[in-house]
Protein backbone atom coordinates (compact mmCIF):
# COMPACT_ATOMS: atom_id res chain seq x y z
CA UNK A 1 0.00 0.00 0.00
CA UNK A 2 0.70 3.30 -0.68
CA UNK A 3 -1.39 6.03 1.21
CA UNK A 4 0.12 9.09 0.40
CA UNK A 5 -0.23 8.74 -3.40
CA UNK A 6 -3.63 6.30 -4.27
CA UNK A 7 -6.32 5.15 -1.92
CA UNK A 8 -6.64 1.87 -0.46
CA UNK A 9 -9.95 0.00 -1.23
CA UNK A 10 -11.14 -3.59 0.17
CA UNK A 11 -13.31 -4.94 -1.97
CA UNK A 12 -15.63 -7.92 -1.52
CA UNK A 13 -16.83 -10.26 -4.53
CA UNK A 14 -20.06 -12.11 -3.64
CA UNK A 15 -20.20 -14.01 -6.98
CA UNK A 16 -23.80 -15.26 -7.73
CA UNK A 17 -24.04 -15.75 -3.68
CA UNK A 18 -26.50 -13.69 -0.85
CA UNK A 19 -30.29 -13.35 -1.68
CA UNK A 20 -31.52 -9.88 -0.73
CA UNK A 21 -32.84 -11.23 2.09
CA UNK A 22 -29.01 -12.81 3.27
CA UNK A 23 -27.97 -9.29 1.93
CA UNK A 24 -29.86 -7.50 5.03
CA UNK A 25 -28.51 -9.88 7.35
CA UNK A 26 -24.95 -9.49 6.62
CA UNK A 27 -25.69 -5.77 6.55
CA UNK A 28 -26.95 -6.19 10.47
CA UNK A 29 -23.75 -7.91 11.34
CA UNK A 30 -21.86 -5.93 9.91
CA UNK A 31 -23.05 -3.29 11.88
CA UNK A 32 -21.96 -4.79 15.01
CA UNK A 33 -18.49 -5.54 13.70
CA UNK A 34 -17.06 -2.64 11.63
CA UNK A 35 -15.15 -0.04 13.31
CA UNK A 36 -15.30 3.82 12.54
CA UNK A 37 -12.36 5.01 11.51
CA UNK A 38 -10.64 3.28 8.27
CA UNK A 39 -8.72 4.57 5.82
CA UNK A 40 -9.47 2.39 2.96
CA UNK A 41 -12.36 2.80 1.06
CA UNK A 42 -14.86 -0.81 1.55
CA UNK A 43 -16.76 -2.12 -1.41
CA UNK A 44 -19.18 -4.71 -1.73
CA UNK A 45 -19.82 -6.28 -5.11
CA UNK A 46 -23.22 -7.71 -5.71
CA UNK A 47 -25.30 -9.98 -7.75
CA UNK A 48 -27.65 -6.69 -9.52
CA UNK A 49 -31.25 -7.99 -8.53
CA UNK A 50 -29.99 -7.07 -4.86
CA UNK A 51 -28.34 -3.20 -5.98
CA UNK A 52 -30.79 -0.99 -4.91
CA UNK A 53 -31.39 -3.35 -1.35
CA UNK A 54 -28.12 -3.09 -0.63
CA UNK A 55 -26.90 0.53 -1.50
CA UNK A 56 -29.88 1.21 1.35
CA UNK A 57 -28.74 -1.38 3.84
CA UNK A 58 -24.99 -0.53 3.70
CA UNK A 59 -25.40 3.33 3.47
CA UNK A 60 -24.91 3.88 7.52
CA UNK A 61 -21.83 1.59 7.46
CA UNK A 62 -19.81 3.50 4.52
CA UNK A 63 -19.65 0.70 2.40
CA UNK A 64 -19.52 1.28 -1.19
CA UNK A 65 -22.00 -0.64 -3.55
CA UNK A 66 -20.23 -2.10 -6.78
CA UNK A 67 -22.07 -4.51 -9.66
CA UNK A 68 -20.27 -7.51 -10.64
CA UNK A 69 -20.80 -7.15 -14.81
CA UNK A 70 -22.59 -4.44 -16.70
CA UNK A 71 -22.88 -4.28 -20.65
CA UNK A 72 -21.70 -1.14 -22.62
CA UNK A 73 -24.42 -0.19 -25.15
CA UNK A 74 -26.57 2.55 -23.70
CA UNK A 75 -29.76 0.80 -24.35
CA UNK A 76 -31.71 -0.64 -26.72
CA UNK A 77 -33.08 -4.89 -27.38
CA UNK A 78 -30.31 -6.91 -25.11
CA UNK A 79 -32.38 -9.07 -23.11
CA UNK A 80 -30.90 -9.45 -20.10
CA UNK A 81 -28.59 -6.89 -19.90
CA UNK A 82 -28.05 -3.85 -17.49
CA UNK A 83 -26.15 -0.62 -18.59
CA UNK A 84 -23.92 1.30 -16.85
CA UNK A 85 -26.85 4.33 -16.68
CA UNK A 86 -29.50 1.86 -14.92
CA UNK A 87 -26.16 1.08 -12.19
CA UNK A 88 -25.81 4.65 -11.64
CA UNK A 89 -29.02 5.46 -11.04
CA UNK A 90 -29.13 2.93 -8.29
CA UNK A 91 -26.35 4.30 -6.54
CA UNK A 92 -23.71 1.94 -7.66
CA UNK A 93 -20.15 3.19 -7.68
CA UNK A 94 -17.93 0.48 -8.80
CA UNK A 95 -18.41 -2.17 -11.27
CA UNK A 96 -16.32 -5.10 -11.41
CA UNK A 97 -15.23 -5.70 -15.46
CA UNK A 98 -13.44 -8.55 -17.08
CA UNK A 99 -12.92 -11.04 -14.37
CA UNK A 100 -11.87 -14.38 -15.54
CA UNK A 101 -14.90 -16.10 -14.57
CA UNK A 102 -16.72 -13.90 -17.00
CA UNK A 103 -13.63 -13.93 -19.99
CA UNK A 104 -13.97 -17.73 -19.02
CA UNK A 105 -18.04 -19.36 -18.89
CA UNK A 106 -19.24 -16.17 -20.77
CA UNK A 107 -16.73 -15.30 -24.05
CA UNK A 108 -16.03 -11.99 -22.49
CA UNK A 109 -13.34 -10.54 -24.93
CA UNK A 110 -10.47 -8.01 -24.37
CA UNK A 111 -12.69 -5.70 -26.88
CA UNK A 112 -15.79 -6.32 -24.94
CA UNK A 113 -13.89 -5.22 -21.81
CA UNK A 114 -12.63 -2.22 -22.96
CA UNK A 115 -15.84 -1.12 -23.87
CA UNK A 116 -17.26 -2.05 -20.67
CA UNK A 117 -14.62 -0.06 -19.14
CA UNK A 118 -15.40 3.17 -21.29
CA UNK A 119 -19.36 2.78 -20.68
CA UNK A 120 -18.68 2.58 -16.89
CA UNK A 121 -16.49 5.91 -16.94
CA UNK A 122 -18.80 7.27 -19.19
CA UNK A 123 -21.83 6.85 -16.32
CA UNK A 124 -19.09 7.90 -13.78
CA UNK A 125 -18.58 4.25 -12.29
CA UNK A 126 -15.00 3.21 -11.14
CA UNK A 127 -14.26 0.23 -13.33
CA UNK A 128 -12.75 -2.64 -11.05
CA UNK A 129 -10.75 -4.04 -14.40
CA UNK A 130 -9.29 -8.19 -13.46
CA UNK A 131 -6.41 -9.10 -15.42
CA UNK A 132 -4.69 -12.12 -14.21
CA UNK A 133 -2.74 -15.62 -16.17
CA UNK A 134 -3.57 -19.36 -15.87
CA UNK A 135 -1.30 -21.95 -14.45
CA UNK A 136 0.15 -22.97 -18.24
CA UNK A 137 0.71 -19.19 -19.09
CA UNK A 138 2.72 -18.51 -15.54
CA UNK A 139 4.15 -21.83 -16.03
CA UNK A 140 5.51 -21.07 -19.44
CA UNK A 141 6.74 -17.84 -18.27
CA UNK A 142 4.16 -15.88 -20.39
CA UNK A 143 2.74 -13.50 -17.35
CA UNK A 144 4.14 -10.54 -17.67
CA UNK A 145 3.24 -10.79 -21.63
CA UNK A 146 -0.25 -11.80 -21.68
CA UNK A 147 -0.51 -9.35 -18.22
CA UNK A 148 0.26 -6.23 -20.21
CA UNK A 149 -1.81 -7.46 -23.37
CA UNK A 150 -4.75 -7.39 -20.94
CA UNK A 151 -3.94 -3.85 -19.46
CA UNK A 152 -3.08 -2.28 -22.83
CA UNK A 153 -6.43 -3.73 -24.19
CA UNK A 154 -8.73 -2.99 -21.33
CA UNK A 155 -7.42 0.84 -21.36
CA UNK A 156 -7.20 1.44 -24.97
CA UNK A 157 -8.58 4.68 -25.39
CA UNK A 158 -9.16 5.55 -21.79
CA UNK A 159 -7.94 9.22 -21.26
CA UNK A 160 -5.09 9.84 -18.86
CA UNK A 161 -7.16 11.52 -16.53
CA UNK A 162 -10.20 9.15 -16.07
CA UNK A 163 -6.94 6.35 -15.23
CA UNK A 164 -7.66 7.85 -11.29
CA UNK A 165 -11.11 6.62 -11.38
CA UNK A 166 -9.69 2.84 -12.44
CA UNK A 167 -9.01 0.17 -10.28
CA UNK A 168 -6.98 -2.55 -11.54
CA UNK A 169 -7.50 -6.16 -9.54
CA UNK A 170 -4.63 -8.86 -10.56
CA UNK A 171 -6.39 -11.78 -9.82
CA UNK A 172 -4.07 -14.99 -10.97
CA UNK A 173 -6.70 -17.51 -12.36
CA UNK A 174 -4.87 -20.47 -10.50
CA UNK A 175 -5.63 -18.58 -7.15
CA UNK A 176 -9.17 -18.20 -7.65
CA UNK A 177 -11.25 -20.05 -4.97
CA UNK A 178 -8.97 -22.78 -4.57
CA UNK A 179 -7.08 -21.78 -1.61
CA UNK A 180 -3.74 -21.17 -3.11
CA UNK A 181 -2.81 -17.63 -2.67
CA UNK A 182 0.35 -15.97 -4.39
CA UNK A 183 3.06 -15.54 -2.49
CA UNK A 184 3.19 -11.83 -1.52
CA UNK A 185 6.24 -11.46 -3.56
CA UNK A 186 4.64 -13.22 -6.47
CA UNK A 187 1.67 -10.50 -5.95
CA UNK A 188 3.62 -7.58 -5.67
CA UNK A 189 5.73 -8.67 -8.34
CA UNK A 190 3.06 -8.30 -11.12
CA UNK A 191 1.22 -5.16 -9.50
CA UNK A 192 4.50 -3.48 -9.59
CA UNK A 193 4.83 -4.42 -13.07
CA UNK A 194 0.75 -3.54 -14.24
CA UNK A 195 2.15 0.01 -12.51
CA UNK A 196 5.33 -0.35 -14.57
CA UNK A 197 2.85 -1.18 -17.69
CA UNK A 198 0.78 2.10 -16.40
CA UNK A 199 3.74 4.15 -16.48
CA UNK A 200 4.67 3.35 -19.81
CA UNK A 201 1.91 4.44 -21.58
CA UNK A 202 0.89 7.34 -19.40
CA UNK A 203 3.76 8.79 -17.31
CA UNK A 204 4.57 8.42 -13.41
CA UNK A 205 2.52 10.88 -12.36
CA UNK A 206 -1.17 8.68 -13.33
CA UNK A 207 0.71 5.42 -12.75
CA UNK A 208 1.31 6.07 -9.17
CA UNK A 209 -2.47 7.13 -8.63
CA UNK A 210 -4.14 3.80 -9.72
CA UNK A 211 -5.08 1.40 -7.39
CA UNK A 212 -4.10 -1.82 -8.20
CA UNK A 213 -5.56 -4.53 -5.74
CA UNK A 214 -4.77 -8.24 -5.82
CA UNK A 215 -7.05 -11.14 -5.60
CA UNK A 216 -7.28 -14.76 -5.11
CA UNK A 217 -8.24 -16.73 -2.05
CA UNK A 218 -7.23 -13.45 0.07
CA UNK A 219 -8.14 -14.03 3.86
CA UNK A 220 -7.29 -13.00 7.13
CA UNK A 221 -4.14 -14.79 8.02
CA UNK A 222 -2.81 -13.67 4.59
CA UNK A 223 -4.45 -9.78 4.02
CA UNK A 224 -1.91 -8.41 6.25
CA UNK A 225 1.68 -9.04 4.46
CA UNK A 226 0.16 -9.48 1.03
CA UNK A 227 -0.95 -5.27 1.60
CA UNK A 228 2.48 -5.07 3.00
CA UNK A 229 3.75 -4.86 -0.85
CA UNK A 230 4.44 -1.36 -2.04
CA UNK A 231 2.28 -1.80 -4.81
CA UNK A 232 -0.51 -3.82 -3.32
CA UNK A 233 -3.44 -1.52 -2.87
CA UNK A 234 -6.01 -3.66 -1.59
CA UNK A 235 -7.90 -6.46 -2.26
CA UNK A 236 -10.43 -8.38 -4.41
CA UNK A 237 -12.04 -11.27 -1.86
CA UNK A 238 -14.23 -13.26 -2.89
CA UNK A 239 -14.82 -15.84 -0.44
CA UNK A 240 -13.97 -14.54 2.33
CA UNK A 241 -16.09 -11.58 1.66
CA UNK A 242 -18.89 -13.53 2.18
CA UNK A 243 -18.34 -13.91 5.93
CA UNK A 244 -18.60 -10.59 7.50
CA UNK A 245 -16.51 -11.53 10.21
CA UNK A 246 -13.68 -12.41 8.11
CA UNK A 247 -14.33 -9.06 5.44
CA UNK A 248 -13.73 -7.59 8.41
CA UNK A 249 -10.43 -8.74 9.52
CA UNK A 250 -9.66 -7.98 5.71
CA UNK A 251 -10.72 -3.97 5.94
CA UNK A 252 -8.76 -4.31 10.03
CA UNK A 253 -5.54 -5.51 8.11
CA UNK A 254 -5.73 -2.74 5.74
CA UNK A 255 -6.06 -0.21 7.91
CA UNK A 256 -3.47 -1.09 10.05
CA UNK A 257 0.24 1.32 10.13
P1 LIG B 1 -11.53 -16.05 -3.90
O1 LIG B 1 -11.18 -14.99 -2.89
O2 LIG B 1 -12.72 -16.87 -3.49
O3 LIG B 1 -10.35 -16.84 -4.32
O4 LIG B 1 -12.03 -15.26 -5.22
C1 LIG B 1 -11.25 -14.26 -5.72
C2 LIG B 1 -12.01 -13.55 -6.77
O5 LIG B 1 -12.29 -14.09 -7.82
C3 LIG B 1 -12.45 -12.18 -6.48
O6 LIG B 1 -12.92 -11.55 -7.63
Amino acid sequence: MNRRYRKTIIAGNWKMNMTASDTKKYAEEMKKLMTRAKWCETVLCIPSCNLSTAVRAFKDLRISIGAENLYYEEKGAYTGEISAAMLKDLGVKYVIVGHSERRQYFGETDRAVNKKVHAALAASINPIICVGESLEQREAGLTHDWIALQVKSALSGVAADKLRRCVIAYEPIWAIGTGKTATAEQAGEVCSFIRATIRSLYGARVARSVTIQYGGSMNPSNAAELLAQPDVDGGLIGGASLKPEQFVEIVRAANQG
